[in-house]
Formats: C-alpha cells, sequence, structure tokens
C-alpha cells in the first residue's frame, strides 16, 4: 500500500519533487530515511536531549503566564511545539514567533473550506505566498547555516544525502504539518480536558510521570488528533480509509464503554495506550515520544500554577488536511482571589 491521505496527489501530480518527504516515500528509500532519522527520535534522546529543551522552553511560557495573569493555551501549546519540533529539524536560523506565524497562516483551514472560485483562488496565492515566505525567512537560512557547520539535525541530514533545496523544503513543511500542528491541537484537547475536571486534574498532579503519560496517551486515544489514515495499493485494488475514531472505540481492542475517559481501562494484548492516534507499521509516527513528553513537562507546569483556571472553552472547527479538530481561542486566567 501507498501514502494516499495528507495531500499525496498533490505530491505525485507536482512530479517535480526528486526525493517526495519521507511521510510519502514507501518501501527501501522509505526503510533508509526512517533508520537515519530514527537517532533524533530514540527515547534516549528524548531523555537526554528533548527534555531539557522542553523543560526550558514550558518554564519561559510559564513565566509569561505568571507575568501576565492569562494566556491562550493554544498560543501556548503552538509556541511549544514550534519551538521543539523547530530544533529536530534544525529550523534555527529566523525569528521563531513569525515562523510560527507563517506556518499557521499556511496550514490553518482556509483554501479546503472557502466556497466560491475567487474566496478559492486568493486563499491559494495566499497559501503559496506563506509558503515562499517561509523559504526565504526559515529554511533557506537554516540550509547556508547547515551548509557552514553540520548539527545534528534533520536539514543537516538532507543535505549529507543531497537533497536539493526545494526538496528540503517541501520535508519541513511535512514536519511543520507533522509535529508542530498536531502537538498542538493535542496539547489544547489534554489541557482542555484537565483544567475542565478537577478530579483528573488532580489525579494528573498526584501520581508519577509514567502514570501521567498514560492519562494522557488514554485522551488521545479518545481524541485523535489525526481522524483518518489514507492507502491505495500498489497493484489494481480497492483504496483503503482507515477510520482512527473508529479503531480507537473498538471495546474488542480498548475494553467496555470506549467512549469513557478511563486511564484505568484493560486494553487487549498489542493495543497500545493511545490505539491507533499515532499510526501504525512502516509510517507510524516517529514524534510520539517527543509530542508526550512535551504534553507531559507543559501540562504538570502549566496545572501546578496557583489559580490558574479556564475562563473560556476552545471553539471547536476541523481541519480537512489531517481530518481532526481544530481548537483556538482557549482561555485561562490565574485568579488570585482563589490562591
Ligand atoms: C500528538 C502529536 C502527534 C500526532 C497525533 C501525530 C500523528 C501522526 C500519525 C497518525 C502519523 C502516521 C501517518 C500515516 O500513517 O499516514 C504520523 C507520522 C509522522 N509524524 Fe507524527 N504525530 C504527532 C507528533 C509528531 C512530532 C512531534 C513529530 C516530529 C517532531 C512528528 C513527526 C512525524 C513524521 C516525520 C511522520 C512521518 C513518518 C513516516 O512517514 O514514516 N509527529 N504522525
Amino acid at each position: 500500500m501507498r501514502q494516499a491521505g495528507f495531500k499525496a496527489e498533490l505530491i505525485k501530480r507536482s512530479g517535480s519533487l526528486t526525493r517526495p518527504p519521507i511521510l510519502f516515500l514507501s518501501g527501501e528509500a522509505h526503510r533508509r530515511q526512517r533508520a537515519a532519522t530514527a537517532r533524533f527520535f530514540a527515547p534516549r534522546v528524548v531523555e537526554e536531549q528533548h527534555r531539557p529543551l522542553i523543560e526550558n522552553q514550558a518554564d519561559r511560557l510559564i513565566d509569561r503566564l505568571n507575568q501576565d495573569g492569562s494566556a491562550k493555551l493554544d498560543a501556548m501549546a503552538l509556541d511549544l511545539a514550534v519551538a521543539v519540533a523547530a530544533e529536530i529539524v534544525g529550523l534555527t536560523q529566523s525569528d521563531r514567533p513569525a515562523m510560527a506565524r507563517r506556518l499557521d497562516a499556511f496550514f490553518s483551514v482556509g483554501a479546503a473550506t472557502r466556497e466560491g472560485w475567487l474566496a478559492r483562488l486568493s486563499a491559494f496565492l495566499q497559501g503559496q505566498w506563506h509558503m515562499l515566505h517561509f523559504h526565504f525567512a526559515d529554511v533557506r537560512p537554516a540550509i547556508a547555516a547547515r551548509r557552514m557547520a553540520p548539527r545534528q539535525d534533520v536539514i543537516s541530514h538532507l543535505i549529507a544525502e543531497g537533497y536539493c533545496d526545494r526538496d528540503i523544503l517541501v520535508e519541513c513543511f511535512t514536519y511543520g504539518a507533522a509535529g508542530m500542528v498536531t502537538t498542538r491541537e493535542f496539547i489544547t484537547m489534554a489541557g482542555w480536558h484537565l483544567l475542565d475536571d478537577a478530579a483528573l486534574r488532580a489525579r494528573f498532579l498526584a501520581v508519577d510521570r509514567q502514570e501521567r503519560l498514560g492519562i494522557l496517551e488514554e485522551i488521545l486515544r479518545l481524541e485523535p488528533v489525526v481522524g483518518y489514515l489514507y492507502r491505495s495499493p500498489v497493484e489494481d485494488g480497492p483504496p483503503l480509509e482507515l477510520d482512527i475514531r473508529s479503531a480507537n472505540a473498538d471495546p474488542g481492542a480498548v475494553g467496555a464503554c470506549p467512549f469513557n475517559l478511563d486511564p484505568d481501562r484493560q486494553r487487549a494484548d498489542r493495543v497500545g495506550g493511545a490505539g491507533m492516534s499515532f499510526g501504525d507499521g512502516e509510517h507510524r509516527c516517529p514524534g510520539a515520544g517527543v509530542a508526550l513528553a512535551e504534553a507531559e513537562i507543559f501540562l504538570r507546569r502549566l496545572l501546578s500554577v496557583p489559580g490558574i483556571k479556564l475562563v473560556q472553552a476552545p471553539t471547536v472547527g476541523w481541519n480537512p488536511l489531517v481530518t481532526g479538530y481544530e481548537l483556538r481561542d482557549c482561555r485561562m486566567a490565574i485568579d488570585k482571589g482563589a490562591v
């Protein structure tokens, strides 16, 4: 089977990419890229390299929340997800908040949901503009710096493999969607559940790290960020549409009352804590450990802020690219009277 989601048809049609991004590779070429990039995601690397980075970034965000007295959870989550993924990819030569805005403008609901040809054309042109801007402001300076002094990151690896600038740009976009957009939504969703449910929040703060990760995986099982995965057969045959929400709610896999948020549920053998939310098989998300570590470290600090409360639940939109929710404007404030 071949990747058929995430606008695979556009990648195929564009034809001019010599080296398609990892998400669209298959067979031997895909195995090679997975093996070569595994070192950025290994559990020891998450623990020794990414954890200190995530802790620093989370502290920075919580300090600002304490100063301002209020914040938007989804904006904090985007800031964190972009900071961490940018470091892994090697996008470190430009102004990060500006890069986050560029990626947000590109990936947030736009072209796919607008009506009328003029609105679609305008969305298309805006998308091209953001892509160009991302190329010149963020990706090109990063490539130039890595050519001079390679580091342990995805861009340095792609340069060493002989990727041209254009192919590196598209791989950076793939990581932008795969690593930044998804993690932002997940942290916002998990934070919303925890701010909204006093008992769950108390439990989250009382247990050890392993159990906290278990609670987060259970939230992700119930609220998968990527709703569908698509595959098409190499030979003739029907395409596959994998409904992740249904798979994650299968009582045969996840036990009774599948729509309950129950961190103690008994799953069937070989069913992971997050069900199918990180996919499975050859394309299974390599960033799962990073995303869970980000959520665990950040949300633990956030929920420990004395008096932190939800002021306004987020609006729930739909992102057709990942076939999942898009949470915006989730407002929190520190209630000084409650401290
Ligand atoms: C909660 C957050 C995340 C979710 C829900 C998620 C979900 C997924 C899913 C479902 C896939 C498989 C797609 C398919 O089979 O067609 C995938 C692939 C991928 N993810 Fe994640 N992801 C998350 C975070 C991350 C992070 C933090 C990174 C990197 C910094 C990342 C990088 C990737 C990459 C590179 C792939 C493609 C792998 C391949 O094709 O072999 N993801 N992700």
